[in-house]
């Protein structure tokens, strides 16, 4: 008898595919999943050939917004995000924190006209690994760790 029992494969949707450690849940709680109607599953602490520990999560019936993708990039800087087809991967998107993040990050000045006003948003990434961004508005410069998501 086989004892092991993996994630089905999808027919359509997105599969977001080694995410390191426990960023699985985290990268649940950026993506807005609660209206979907499709299967969703979320593993994590799979065995992964090259980096210990990985996550994968499986959204049936939804594909990914290049603002999600973004998003992702910014918790699980190694992930890709693959879109299935009819069973097949259509398109493997290796993530990539952009040049720009526009929306998705929350500025740390409290003063900041984002945080006063109905104004999107905007940092220029100064550096990716390790991350800091310097606010389009305020020009604070934040770290990795006075960063939070919108
Ligand atoms: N997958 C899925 N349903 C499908 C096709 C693929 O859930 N119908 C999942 C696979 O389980 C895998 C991911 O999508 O987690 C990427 O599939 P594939 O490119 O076939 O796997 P790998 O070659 O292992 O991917 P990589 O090179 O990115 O590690
Ligand atoms: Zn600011």
């Amino acid at each position: 008898m086989k004892k092991e029992l993996s994630v089905s494969a999808i027919k359509e949707g997105s599969v977001i595919d080694h995410i390191p450690g426990n960023a699985a849940f985290k990268v649940v709680d950026i993506l807005d999943l609660k209206g979907l109607r499709g299967i969703i599953s979320v593993a994590t602490n799979l065995t992964s050939k090259s980096t210990g520990k990985k996550g994968i999560i499986k959204i049936s019936g939804k594909d990914l917004t290049k603002e999600e993708v973004d998003k992702i990039a910014l918790i699980a800087p190694n992930a890709t995000v693959n879109i299935i087809k009819n069973y097949d991967v259509k398109e493997k998107i290796k993530v990539a924190i952009p040049s720009t993040i526009k929306k998705i990050v929350k500025c740390s000045n409290p003063n900041c006209v984002t945080n006063n006003e109905k104004v999107m948003t905007k940092f220029y990434v100064l550096s990716k690994d390790p991350l800091k961004v310097r606010c389009h508005y305020c020009e604070r410069i934040m770290d990795k760790e006075d960063i939070s998501l919108l």
